[in-house]
């Protein structure tokens, strides 16, 4: 539904005193019609760009966006007389914003209907539809009040409505939860949610906070420096060994208690995680198994965990019982010293998993 091949976005601005800052390098993001897609990544890493480049409100300096099988960038390099085609394709693509950037001289109903006026939409149509809307995402009571009469979630719902207006196969959002409260911006989250499922409405959203994304996102992609470093659906990212995005979704810790004990990370999806697995292990291998660090959670409505877990013996000694995990449908990883923060020294090269350390005995 989207895509961007090579996107690149250089600036040579003001605010940058006269110097470039590429704040896309190269972007290929790939977004599933019907899929809810979150982008994280620290402050700078060029989300907003991205978003930004998707919609044309920025012009990419390189590369192509295509939305729902329209190139964007190929309309509005056609100059002037592509402007009207332009804010056609652009009428498909809603925008919601962190700050709502909604017009405060303006009633609630008026700020919706804002869109459709400038679409040439008729009077009493636009009315119909901005009430319509406004049902949609609860404020049917709230038309005739202002902006400064609504509570934030009230105002993202505003804005929520009048990103529909354009009836949009496409819905952006630049954090649009971030100026709200933990509790408001589940309801946000919810909204959004319930409209991509009920309207099959495609959701690229933006954010910096995680629980946003094991809340509504189906895919995520990691951003850094203006690329793309990790980019998958969770339940992928998650099966990933040695992903960023699955180790800030579900952290754990933990390092090995000794010298020659294998370290696992096991991750847990759908009807696995509810299964008695380590107790099975235990009992078919008669092995102890220390729990040492775990996280669980729901992403999506599907039970999702992840647990590191330490055997004795090495990993020659474990070949079988990392085996009948595997089989249990269970992705087991194995975690070296580096990874668990252990005594670096003692470090064997990546190859050679878990090794005997002889020295160490
Ligand atoms: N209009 C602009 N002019 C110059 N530099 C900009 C402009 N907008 C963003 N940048 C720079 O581009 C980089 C990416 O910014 P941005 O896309 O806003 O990142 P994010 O949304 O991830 O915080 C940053 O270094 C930022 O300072
Ligand atoms: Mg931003």
């Amino acid at each position: 539904m989207i895509t961007t091949t090579g996107l690149t976005k250089i600036y040579r601005s003001a605010q940058s005193r006269g110097r470039e800052v590429t704040a896309l390098d190269g972007v290929d993001l790939h977004v599933r019609e019907g899929e809810v897609f979150g982008v994280v990544g620290q402050s700078g890493a060029g989300k907003s760009s991205l978003i930004r480049c998707v919609n044309l409100l920025e012009r990419p300096t390189a590369g192509t966006v295509t939305v729902d099988g329209q190139d964007l960038t190929a309309l509005a390099g056609r100059g002037r007389r592509a402007g009207k085609e332009l804010r056609r394709a652009r009428s498909s693509i809603g925008m919601v914003f962190q700050h709502f950037n909604l017009l405060s001289s303006r009633t609630v109903r008026d700020n919706v209907e804002l869109p459709l006026e400038i679409l040439g939409v008729a009077g009493q149509e636009r009315t119909r539809r901005a009430l319509e809307l406004l049902d949609l995402v609860g404020l049917a009571d709230k038309a005739k009040a202002y902006p400064a009469q609504l509570s934030g979630g009230q105002k993202q719902r505003v804005g929520i409505a009048r990103a529909l207006a354009g009836n949009p196969k496409v819905l952006l959002s630049d954090e649009a939860t971030s100026a709200l409260d933990p509790e408001t911006t589940r309801s946000i989250l919810q909204l959004l949610r319930d409209l991509n499922r009920q309207l099959g409405l495609t959701v690229l959203l933006i954010t910096h906070e995680m629980e946003v994304v094991k809340t509504i996102c189906d895919s995520a992609a990691l951003m850094r420096k203006g690329r793309i470093v990790e980019s998958g659906t969770v339940g992928e990212l998650l099966a990933t060994p040695g992903s960023q995005l699955a180790q800030e979704l579900f952290p754990v810790g933990g390092t090995a208690s000794g010298p020659g004990r294998t370290v696992l990370d096991v991750t847990f999806l759908g009807a696995a995680a509810t299964q008695p697995v380590i107790s099975q292990l235990a009992r078919t291998y008669n092995i102890d198994i220390s729990i040492l660090g775990a996280a669980m959670d729901t992403v999506g409505g599907r039970q999702i965990g992840r647990m590191r877990i330490e055997l004795p013996g090495a990993y020659e000694d474990n070949v079988v019982p990392i085996g009948f995990l595997r089989e249990q449908g269970l992705q087991a990883e194995i975690v070296d010293d580096a990874d668990t923060g252990a005594d670096a020294a003692a470090t064997v090269p990546a190859q050679s998993p878990a090794p005997v350390k002889e020295d160490a005995k």
